[in-house]
């Protein structure tokens, strides 16, 4: 007998491209049986009835912040897993960039036995040099024992090239990708928002596109000579879409991913000095969020992550030019991705969900595989047509730091679901 069974009109199972009505039996943390039929009238466990609403496997955020260890104050893997919860995500992979940075087994163990308390799955990124100073490799063989997913140097890129053809002809070895961070460090040189009119006109430090291009083109460069699978992580000009489109086209390993500020603001927002605004890639122009819908339609963006990067008080409500880069997301990229791409008429629901699914998982070699046969009981119910407003007070995550606070936004999830455990549940 099923412990816990999800029942509706509109499953959209996007790894076995099944959509219609189903039922999901799900037994601990397992799936036990999928049948393609309605139920509501199911005895004998909880039923969970989404009627109308989509029935979705499991999202994945493929790239967030937890600040833990190191800054506890403003995330920890407990909180920011609950964040991801109310969001609809039933996994999140953490980048590398806290104090001490995950570099080593150690590190990674530390999180792995702290996420056994969180609410959803946390899987770990290791960095690609030691401290991510770009100087010496980290134990990148010794953290894929203790099970990172990839290895990356975000916050920023591994400037040396030697260094990053060696983080992927090591990442290779593993079977893991290197997610990229794409900018060059010269180049930015200290700017905060994107270079061009907006930053002109208001006295802004810039960092041209290019400072994204040029890493983009390099590390393509490098994932063909090492035969190395590449991903790029939030891509943001029209140009690197081109690169990833063409790299693609010649059939190289590469993929890339997009956040909803990228393809939801633009740089002439800039003029409401919010320092939330100032996040890493920068926002750019409305040509590059054209870019990134197209790319995102046409398939050269796989996956649409939120970026989540907590900052406390202390650091946002500061001068302009003197706050860090980052704005949370969890809570926001569902609502922000069928606001402006399923009711903007970009994307269809299965075209969004697959890049919250399906693709991170492939790219990851997460342990999904959708509602067939014995899979994780990991489901997410979305209210595509639920209308609602960013509340400040009501985040779960520690920070507040979101540009989208006030914003109405249709669509939303209302009952996520991890090992077989409501973690998150609102009026179904
Ligand atoms: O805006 C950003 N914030 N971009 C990054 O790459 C790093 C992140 C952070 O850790 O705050």
């Amino acid at each position: 007998m099923a412990d816990l069974i999800v029942t509706g009109k509109r499953v959209i199972d996007t790894f076995n491209d099944y959509e219609g009505p189903g039922t999901i039996y799900m037994t601990g943390d397992r799936i036990e049986k999928f049948e393609k039929e309605y139920k509501p009238d199911t005895n004998g466990a909880r039923v969970i009835d989404a009627g109308n609403k989509i029935i979705s496997p499991g999202l994945v955020d493929m790239h967030v912040h937890l600040r833990e260890p190191g800054r506890e104050d403003e995330e920890t893997i407990v909180t920011g897993a609950d964040a991801a919860a109310a969001g609809g995500f039933t996994a999140v992979c953490c980048m590398p960039n806290t104090t001490p940075v995950i570099d080593t087994q150690e590190v990674v163990r530390f999180i792995l036995s702290r996420a056994k308390e969180a609410a959803v799955r946390v899987f770990v990124i290791g960095a690609v040099t030691r401290g991510q100073e770009g100087k010496r490799l980290s134990e990148i063989g010794d953290m894929w024992d203790a099970g990172i997913v990839a290895i990356s140097e975000d916050g920023k890129s591994v400037m040396n090239a030697e260094m990053m053809r060696n983080g992927m002809e090591y990442a290779r070895m593993f079977h893991i990708p290197v997610i990229s961070h794409c900018e060059d460090a010269n180049l930015a040189n200290g700017g905060k928002v994107n270079e061009g009119y907006n930053s002109t006109v208001l006295g802004m430090k810039g960092i041209p596109s290019i400072a994204e291009d040029v890493i983009v083109a390099r590390d393509i460069f490098i994932s063909r000579f090492t035969h190395s699978p590449l991903h790029i992580a939030h891509i943001s000009t029209e140009a690197s879409i081109k690169l990833v489109k063409e790299a693609k086209e010649e059939g190289l390993d590469v993929t890339a991913e997009a956040t909803p500020h990228h393809f939801s603001l633009t740089d002439d927002l800039l003029k409401t000095f919010d320092t939330n605004l100032i996040v890493n890639p920068p926002i750019r122009t409305t040509a590059d969020v054209e870019a990134v819908k197209r790319g995102l339609k046409d398939g050269t963006i796989d996956c649409i992550v939120s970026d989540h990067a907590p900052h406390s008080p202390e650091e946002k409500d500061v001068e302009f030019n003197a706050a860090p880069f980052g704005m949370i997301g969890l809570e926001t990229t569902v609502g922000l991705t069928f606001t402006n791409l399923v009711h903007g008429n970009i994307l269809s629901e299965a075209e969004v969900l697959r890049k919250m699914t399906v693709n991170p998982s492939r790219i990851l070699n997460l342990p999904y595989n959708g509602f067939a046969g014995d899979g994780l009981a990991d489901v997410t119910i979305i209210n595509p047509d639920l209308e609602w407003t960013v509340e400040k007070k009501k985040f779960r995550s520690k920070s507040k730091n979101s540009p989208f606070i006030g914003y109405k936004l249709k669509g939303k999830a209302v009952c996520t679901i991890c090992k077989g455990e409501v973690v998150y549940e609102e009026d179904i």
